[in-house]
Protein backbone atom coordinates (compact mmCIF):
# COMPACT_ATOMS: atom_id res chain seq x y z
CA UNK A 1 0.00 0.00 0.00
CA UNK A 2 1.38 3.40 -1.04
CA UNK A 3 -0.24 6.54 0.35
CA UNK A 4 0.43 10.14 -0.64
CA UNK A 5 -0.13 12.41 2.35
CA UNK A 6 -0.33 16.06 1.30
CA UNK A 7 0.40 18.79 3.86
CA UNK A 8 2.36 16.30 5.95
CA UNK A 9 4.84 18.91 7.17
CA UNK A 10 2.02 20.71 9.00
CA UNK A 11 0.34 20.02 12.33
CA UNK A 12 -2.17 17.23 11.73
CA UNK A 13 -0.51 15.81 8.60
CA UNK A 14 2.78 15.19 10.42
CA UNK A 15 0.99 13.51 13.33
CA UNK A 16 -0.87 11.36 10.77
CA UNK A 17 2.41 10.33 9.11
CA UNK A 18 3.85 9.29 12.49
CA UNK A 19 0.67 7.35 13.26
CA UNK A 20 0.64 5.55 9.89
CA UNK A 21 4.34 4.63 9.96
CA UNK A 22 3.84 3.21 13.47
CA UNK A 23 0.55 1.39 12.83
CA UNK A 24 1.27 0.17 9.28
CA UNK A 25 5.05 -0.39 9.05
CA UNK A 26 4.57 -2.23 5.73
CA UNK A 27 3.02 0.84 4.02
CA UNK A 28 4.96 3.32 1.89
CA UNK A 29 4.15 6.93 2.88
CA UNK A 30 4.96 9.85 0.60
CA UNK A 31 4.61 13.35 1.98
CA UNK A 32 3.89 16.05 -0.61
CA UNK A 33 4.17 19.52 0.90
CA UNK A 34 4.89 23.01 -0.42
CA UNK A 35 6.51 24.05 2.89
CA UNK A 36 4.58 27.29 3.27
CA UNK A 37 5.07 29.33 6.46
CA UNK A 38 3.04 26.57 8.21
CA UNK A 39 5.10 23.63 6.93
CA UNK A 40 8.23 22.67 8.80
CA UNK A 41 10.62 20.03 7.55
CA UNK A 42 12.27 19.69 10.97
CA UNK A 43 8.97 18.22 12.20
CA UNK A 44 9.59 15.18 9.96
CA UNK A 45 13.24 14.77 10.95
CA UNK A 46 12.65 11.52 12.89
CA UNK A 47 11.16 9.72 9.85
CA UNK A 48 13.18 11.28 7.02
CA UNK A 49 15.65 8.36 6.81
CA UNK A 50 13.05 5.60 6.89
CA UNK A 51 13.12 3.45 3.76
CA UNK A 52 9.33 3.46 3.41
CA UNK A 53 9.06 7.28 3.66
CA UNK A 54 9.70 9.92 1.03
CA UNK A 55 9.36 13.71 1.20
CA UNK A 56 8.58 15.70 -1.95
CA UNK A 57 8.46 19.49 -1.92
CA UNK A 58 5.70 20.56 -4.31
CA UNK A 59 2.56 22.65 -4.57
CA UNK A 60 -0.70 20.68 -4.87
CA UNK A 61 -1.80 23.28 -7.45
CA UNK A 62 1.19 22.41 -9.66
CA UNK A 63 -0.40 19.90 -12.05
CA UNK A 64 2.87 18.84 -13.70
CA UNK A 65 4.57 18.16 -10.34
CA UNK A 66 1.55 16.25 -9.01
CA UNK A 67 1.19 14.11 -12.16
CA UNK A 68 4.93 13.39 -12.15
CA UNK A 69 4.70 12.13 -8.57
CA UNK A 70 1.75 9.87 -9.46
CA UNK A 71 3.70 8.47 -12.41
CA UNK A 72 6.67 7.72 -10.16
CA UNK A 73 4.81 6.29 -7.18
CA UNK A 74 1.48 4.84 -8.43
CA UNK A 75 -0.21 5.60 -5.09
CA UNK A 76 -3.14 3.49 -3.88
CA UNK A 77 -4.53 6.33 -1.77
CA UNK A 78 -4.28 10.09 -1.31
CA UNK A 79 -5.05 11.78 2.01
CA UNK A 80 -5.27 15.54 1.51
CA UNK A 81 -4.30 17.66 4.52
CA UNK A 82 -2.66 20.42 2.46
CA UNK A 83 -4.46 23.69 3.06
CA UNK A 84 -4.23 27.22 4.19
CA UNK A 85 -5.76 26.67 7.61
CA UNK A 86 -5.89 29.86 9.66
CA UNK A 87 -9.19 31.81 9.78
CA UNK A 88 -7.52 35.13 10.73
CA UNK A 89 -5.19 34.96 7.73
CA UNK A 90 -8.14 34.16 5.45
CA UNK A 91 -9.86 37.35 6.63
CA UNK A 92 -6.73 39.36 5.76
CA UNK A 93 -6.07 37.72 2.39
CA UNK A 94 -8.58 35.18 1.01
CA UNK A 95 -7.03 34.49 -2.41
CA UNK A 96 -4.39 31.94 -1.46
CA UNK A 97 -7.10 30.02 0.44
CA UNK A 98 -9.14 29.71 -2.75
CA UNK A 99 -6.10 28.62 -4.72
CA UNK A 100 -4.73 25.95 -2.39
CA UNK A 101 -7.92 24.73 -0.77
CA UNK A 102 -10.10 24.57 -3.91
CA UNK A 103 -7.88 24.45 -7.02
CA UNK A 104 -5.31 22.26 -5.22
CA UNK A 105 -8.03 19.76 -4.29
CA UNK A 106 -9.22 19.64 -7.92
CA UNK A 107 -5.68 19.03 -9.23
CA UNK A 108 -5.14 16.16 -6.77
CA UNK A 109 -8.46 14.56 -7.74
CA UNK A 110 -7.70 14.97 -11.47
CA UNK A 111 -4.47 13.06 -10.87
CA UNK A 112 -6.45 10.38 -9.03
CA UNK A 113 -8.83 10.07 -11.99
CA UNK A 114 -6.01 9.95 -14.53
CA UNK A 115 -3.83 7.37 -12.78
CA UNK A 116 -6.46 5.49 -10.75
CA UNK A 117 -6.56 5.09 -6.95
CA UNK A 118 -8.60 3.07 -4.47
CA UNK A 119 -9.34 6.05 -2.21
CA UNK A 120 -9.11 9.85 -2.18
CA UNK A 121 -9.68 11.20 1.33
CA UNK A 122 -10.41 14.87 1.95
CA UNK A 123 -9.55 16.19 5.41
CA UNK A 124 -12.25 18.80 6.00
CA UNK A 125 -13.49 20.71 9.01
CA UNK A 126 -16.60 21.20 11.15
CA UNK A 127 -16.37 24.89 10.21
CA UNK A 128 -18.20 24.12 6.94
CA UNK A 129 -21.41 23.89 9.04
CA UNK A 130 -21.10 27.49 10.27
CA UNK A 131 -21.82 28.00 13.96
CA UNK A 132 -24.36 27.15 16.65
CA UNK A 133 -25.88 29.54 19.21
CA UNK A 134 -24.51 29.51 22.77
CA UNK A 135 -28.01 29.22 24.26
CA UNK A 136 -28.84 25.94 22.47
CA UNK A 137 -26.49 23.35 24.01
CA UNK A 138 -28.85 20.65 22.69
CA UNK A 139 -27.80 21.35 19.06
CA UNK A 140 -24.88 19.55 17.35
CA UNK A 141 -23.50 19.31 13.81
CA UNK A 142 -24.51 16.06 12.12
CA UNK A 143 -23.53 15.02 8.58
CA UNK A 144 -26.99 16.28 7.51
CA UNK A 145 -26.48 19.81 8.87
CA UNK A 146 -26.54 22.21 5.89
CA UNK A 147 -23.29 23.82 4.76
CA UNK A 148 -23.40 27.42 5.98
CA UNK A 149 -19.98 29.03 6.13
CA UNK A 150 -18.75 32.20 7.82
CA UNK A 151 -15.12 32.89 6.88
CA UNK A 152 -13.17 32.78 3.62
CA UNK A 153 -11.34 29.79 5.15
CA UNK A 154 -14.48 27.78 5.87
CA UNK A 155 -15.98 28.78 2.51
CA UNK A 156 -12.92 27.48 0.69
CA UNK A 157 -13.05 24.20 2.64
CA UNK A 158 -16.79 23.83 1.94
CA UNK A 159 -16.19 24.51 -1.77
CA UNK A 160 -13.58 21.75 -1.80
CA UNK A 161 -16.02 19.35 -0.09
CA UNK A 162 -18.67 20.03 -2.73
CA UNK A 163 -16.11 19.42 -5.47
CA UNK A 164 -15.04 16.13 -3.84
CA UNK A 165 -18.66 14.92 -3.74
CA UNK A 166 -19.15 16.09 -7.35
CA UNK A 167 -16.10 14.07 -8.51
CA UNK A 168 -17.63 11.04 -6.81
CA UNK A 169 -21.03 11.49 -8.43
CA UNK A 170 -19.76 12.58 -11.87
CA UNK A 171 -16.64 10.46 -12.34
CA UNK A 172 -17.19 7.73 -9.75
CA UNK A 173 -14.02 8.73 -7.88
CA UNK A 174 -13.84 6.66 -4.66
CA UNK A 175 -13.83 9.49 -2.11
CA UNK A 176 -14.43 9.95 1.59
CA UNK A 177 -14.54 13.18 3.64
CA UNK A 178 -13.93 13.73 7.36
CA UNK A 179 -15.12 16.89 9.11
CA UNK A 180 -13.29 17.24 12.39
CA UNK A 181 -13.52 19.71 15.25
CA UNK A 182 -10.56 21.76 16.59
CA UNK A 183 -7.42 19.66 17.16
CA UNK A 184 -4.67 20.23 19.71
CA UNK A 185 -1.37 18.49 20.44
CA UNK A 186 2.32 18.44 19.40
CA UNK A 187 3.56 20.41 16.36
CA UNK A 188 0.55 22.78 16.39
CA UNK A 189 1.64 26.03 14.75
CA UNK A 190 1.88 28.80 17.38
CA UNK A 191 -0.58 31.13 15.63
CA UNK A 192 -3.55 29.00 16.77
CA UNK A 193 -5.22 29.47 20.16
CA UNK A 194 -3.66 26.73 22.33
CA UNK A 195 -0.01 26.86 21.19
CA UNK A 196 -0.09 30.67 20.98
CA UNK A 197 -1.29 30.94 24.58
CA UNK A 198 1.30 28.40 25.79
CA UNK A 199 4.14 30.21 23.99
CA UNK A 200 3.04 33.67 25.16
CA UNK A 201 2.49 32.54 28.75
CA UNK A 202 5.97 30.97 28.84
CA UNK A 203 7.39 34.28 27.59
CA UNK A 204 5.21 36.29 30.07
CA UNK A 205 3.59 38.03 27.10
CA UNK A 206 -0.08 39.18 27.04
CA UNK A 207 -2.64 36.46 26.22
CA UNK A 208 -4.91 38.02 23.55
CA UNK A 209 -8.47 36.70 23.96
CA UNK A 210 -10.84 37.81 21.17
CA UNK A 211 -14.08 39.54 22.27
CA UNK A 212 -15.29 38.25 25.63
CA UNK A 213 -13.71 34.79 25.22
CA UNK A 214 -17.12 33.09 25.33
CA UNK A 215 -16.81 31.34 21.96
CA UNK A 216 -16.92 27.57 22.24
CA UNK A 217 -14.74 25.06 20.38
CA UNK A 218 -14.97 21.25 20.60
CA UNK A 219 -11.35 20.15 21.24
CA UNK A 220 -9.95 16.79 20.10
CA UNK A 221 -6.45 15.43 20.74
CA UNK A 222 -4.72 15.17 17.35
CA UNK A 223 -3.92 11.45 17.69
CA UNK A 224 -7.63 10.67 17.99
CA UNK A 225 -8.24 12.52 14.71
CA UNK A 226 -5.43 10.55 13.01
CA UNK A 227 -6.93 7.26 14.21
CA UNK A 228 -10.34 8.31 12.87
CA UNK A 229 -8.87 9.02 9.41
CA UNK A 230 -7.03 5.68 9.46
CA UNK A 231 -10.38 3.94 10.11
CA UNK A 232 -12.22 5.93 7.44
CA UNK A 233 -9.71 5.26 4.64
CA UNK A 234 -9.75 1.53 5.38
CA UNK A 235 -13.34 0.85 6.44
CA UNK A 236 -15.36 3.97 5.58
CA UNK A 237 -17.99 3.86 2.84
CA UNK A 238 -17.08 5.50 -0.44
CA UNK A 239 -19.01 8.73 -1.11
CA UNK A 240 -19.66 9.32 2.60
CA UNK A 241 -18.93 12.16 5.01
CA UNK A 242 -17.88 11.38 8.61
CA UNK A 243 -17.99 13.94 11.42
CA UNK A 244 -15.18 13.57 13.98
CA UNK A 245 -15.33 15.15 17.45
CA UNK A 246 -15.21 14.16 21.06
CA UNK A 247 -17.96 16.08 22.93
CA UNK A 248 -15.34 18.25 24.57
CA UNK A 249 -16.69 21.78 24.35
CA UNK A 250 -14.86 24.59 26.11
CA UNK A 251 -15.08 28.38 26.04
CA UNK A 252 -11.86 30.07 24.89
CA UNK A 253 -11.45 31.90 28.19
CA UNK A 254 -11.55 28.60 30.08
CA UNK A 255 -8.86 27.12 27.83
CA UNK A 256 -6.63 30.14 28.51
CA UNK A 257 -7.26 29.88 32.28
CA UNK A 258 -6.36 26.16 32.23
CA UNK A 259 -3.08 26.97 30.44
CA UNK A 260 -2.25 29.71 32.99
CA UNK A 261 -2.94 27.29 35.83
CA UNK A 262 -0.88 24.44 34.36
CA UNK A 263 2.07 26.78 33.76
CA UNK A 264 1.76 28.56 37.11
CA UNK A 265 1.24 31.92 35.36
CA UNK A 266 -0.98 34.78 36.51
CA UNK A 267 -4.35 35.30 34.81
CA UNK A 268 -3.38 38.99 34.77
CA UNK A 269 -1.64 38.15 31.47
CA UNK A 270 -5.09 37.71 29.87
CA UNK A 271 -5.92 40.69 27.62
CA UNK A 272 -9.27 41.03 25.89
CA UNK A 273 -8.76 42.32 22.35
CA UNK A 274 -11.02 43.32 19.43
CA UNK A 275 -13.13 40.40 18.27
CA UNK A 276 -12.49 38.47 15.04
CA UNK A 277 -14.74 39.60 12.15
CA UNK A 278 -17.68 37.19 11.69
CA UNK A 279 -16.45 35.17 14.69
CA UNK A 280 -18.22 31.79 14.89
CA UNK A 281 -19.85 31.35 18.31
CA UNK A 282 -19.93 27.63 18.91
CA UNK A 283 -18.83 24.43 17.15
CA UNK A 284 -20.07 21.05 18.43
CA UNK A 285 -19.87 17.71 16.63
CA UNK A 286 -22.24 14.78 16.87
CA UNK A 287 -19.91 11.79 16.22
CA UNK A 288 -22.67 9.12 16.28
CA UNK A 289 -22.12 8.00 12.68
CA UNK A 290 -18.38 7.28 12.95
CA UNK A 291 -18.96 5.61 16.31
CA UNK A 292 -21.77 3.35 15.08
CA UNK A 293 -20.32 2.51 11.65
CA UNK A 294 -16.59 2.35 12.37
CA UNK A 295 -16.39 1.94 16.17
CA UNK A 296 -14.37 5.14 16.63
CA UNK A 297 -14.28 6.81 20.03
CA UNK A 298 -11.85 9.47 21.29
CA UNK A 299 -9.29 7.96 23.65
CA UNK A 300 -7.58 11.02 25.16
CA UNK A 301 -9.44 13.03 27.81
CA UNK A 302 -8.88 16.79 27.61
CA UNK A 303 -7.37 16.92 31.11
CA UNK A 304 -4.64 14.49 30.01
CA UNK A 305 -4.26 15.78 26.45
CA UNK A 306 -3.67 19.38 27.51
CA UNK A 307 -1.04 18.28 30.07
CA UNK A 308 0.74 16.20 27.40
CA UNK A 309 0.55 19.11 24.95
CA UNK A 310 1.97 21.63 27.45
CA UNK A 311 4.75 19.21 28.34
CA UNK A 312 5.57 18.80 24.64
CA UNK A 313 5.89 22.59 24.22
CA UNK A 314 8.11 22.75 27.30
CA UNK A 315 10.31 19.90 26.02
CA UNK A 316 10.47 21.22 22.43
CA UNK A 317 11.08 24.92 22.89
CA UNK A 318 13.53 25.01 20.01
CA UNK A 319 10.83 23.88 17.56
CA UNK A 320 8.45 26.76 18.28
CA UNK A 321 11.05 29.38 19.19
CA UNK A 322 12.57 28.97 15.73
CA UNK A 323 9.15 29.59 14.21
CA UNK A 324 8.37 32.60 16.38
CA UNK A 325 11.72 34.19 15.61
CA UNK A 326 11.11 33.98 11.84
CA UNK A 327 8.50 35.27 9.42
CA UNK A 328 5.73 34.63 11.92
CA UNK A 329 7.00 37.55 13.99
CA UNK A 330 5.98 40.01 11.24
CA UNK A 331 2.52 38.43 11.10
CA UNK A 332 2.18 38.68 14.88
CA UNK A 333 3.07 42.38 14.91
CA UNK A 334 0.58 43.08 12.12
CA UNK A 335 -2.31 41.14 13.69
CA UNK A 336 -2.03 42.18 17.32
CA UNK A 337 -0.29 45.63 17.32
CA UNK A 338 -3.43 47.83 17.36
CA UNK A 339 -5.96 45.25 18.45
P1 LIG B 1 -1.33 23.45 8.98
O1 LIG B 1 -1.55 24.87 8.54
O2 LIG B 1 -0.58 23.18 10.25
O3 LIG B 1 -0.55 22.65 7.83
C1 LIG B 1 -0.86 22.79 6.47
C2 LIG B 1 0.26 22.12 5.65
O4 LIG B 1 -0.11 22.22 4.27
C3 LIG B 1 1.61 22.81 5.79
O5 LIG B 1 2.63 21.84 5.94
C4 LIG B 1 1.79 23.56 4.48
O6 LIG B 1 3.14 23.71 4.07
C5 LIG B 1 1.01 22.66 3.51
N1 LIG B 1 0.52 23.40 2.34
C6 LIG B 1 -0.16 24.58 2.32
N2 LIG B 1 -0.41 24.95 1.04
C7 LIG B 1 0.08 23.95 0.24
C8 LIG B 1 0.10 23.73 -1.15
N3 LIG B 1 -0.43 24.63 -2.01
N4 LIG B 1 0.67 22.61 -1.62
C9 LIG B 1 1.23 21.70 -0.79
N5 LIG B 1 1.26 21.86 0.55
C10 LIG B 1 0.69 22.97 1.06
O7 LIG B 1 -2.77 22.80 8.99
P2 LIG B 1 -3.39 21.70 9.99
O8 LIG B 1 -3.91 22.38 11.19
O9 LIG B 1 -2.46 20.58 10.12
O10 LIG B 1 -4.66 21.24 9.14
C11 LIG B 1 -4.54 20.20 8.18
C12 LIG B 1 -5.90 19.98 7.52
O11 LIG B 1 -6.87 19.67 8.50
C13 LIG B 1 -6.42 21.22 6.79
O12 LIG B 1 -7.01 20.80 5.59
C14 LIG B 1 -7.46 21.79 7.74
O13 LIG B 1 -8.46 22.46 7.02
C15 LIG B 1 -7.98 20.54 8.41
N6 LIG B 1 -8.49 20.70 9.78
C16 LIG B 1 -7.73 21.31 10.74
C17 LIG B 1 -8.22 21.40 12.05
C18 LIG B 1 -7.40 22.02 13.16
O14 LIG B 1 -7.88 22.13 14.29
N7 LIG B 1 -6.15 22.38 12.93
C19 LIG B 1 -9.48 20.88 12.36
C20 LIG B 1 -10.22 20.26 11.35
C21 LIG B 1 -9.72 20.17 10.07
P1 LIG C 1 -8.12 29.15 16.25
O1 LIG C 1 -7.10 28.35 16.99
O2 LIG C 1 -7.66 30.19 15.27
O3 LIG C 1 -9.08 28.09 15.54
P2 LIG C 1 -10.53 28.32 14.79
O4 LIG C 1 -10.78 29.77 14.63
O5 LIG C 1 -10.32 27.63 13.48
O6 LIG C 1 -11.53 27.65 15.67
O7 LIG C 1 -9.05 29.87 17.31
C1 LIG C 1 -9.78 29.14 18.28
C2 LIG C 1 -10.64 30.12 19.05
O8 LIG C 1 -9.79 30.98 19.80
C3 LIG C 1 -11.46 31.03 18.15
O9 LIG C 1 -12.72 31.26 18.78
C4 LIG C 1 -10.67 32.33 18.11
C5 LIG C 1 -10.00 32.36 19.47
N1 LIG C 1 -8.67 33.03 19.52
C6 LIG C 1 -8.42 34.01 20.48
O10 LIG C 1 -9.29 34.36 21.30
N2 LIG C 1 -7.18 34.61 20.52
C7 LIG C 1 -6.19 34.27 19.63
O11 LIG C 1 -5.09 34.87 19.69
C8 LIG C 1 -6.46 33.24 18.67
C9 LIG C 1 -5.41 32.83 17.67
C10 LIG C 1 -7.71 32.65 18.65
Amino acid sequence: MTIIVTGGAGFIGSNFIFHMLDSHPDYRIICLDKLTYAGNLSTLESVMDKENFRFVKADICDRDAVYKLFEEEHPDMVVNFAAESHVDRSIEDPEVFLRTNIIGTAVLMDACRKYGITRYHQVSTDEVYGDLPLDRPDLFFTEQTPIHTSSPYSSSKASADLLVLAYHRTYGLPVTISRCSNNYGPYHFPEKLIPLMIANALNDKPLPVYGEGKNVRDWLYVEDHCKAIDLIIHNGKVGEVYNVGGHNEKQNIDIVRIICKELGKSEDLITFVTDRKGHDMRYAIDPTKIHNELGWLPETKFADGIKRTIKWYLDNKEWWENIISGEYQDYYEKMYKDR
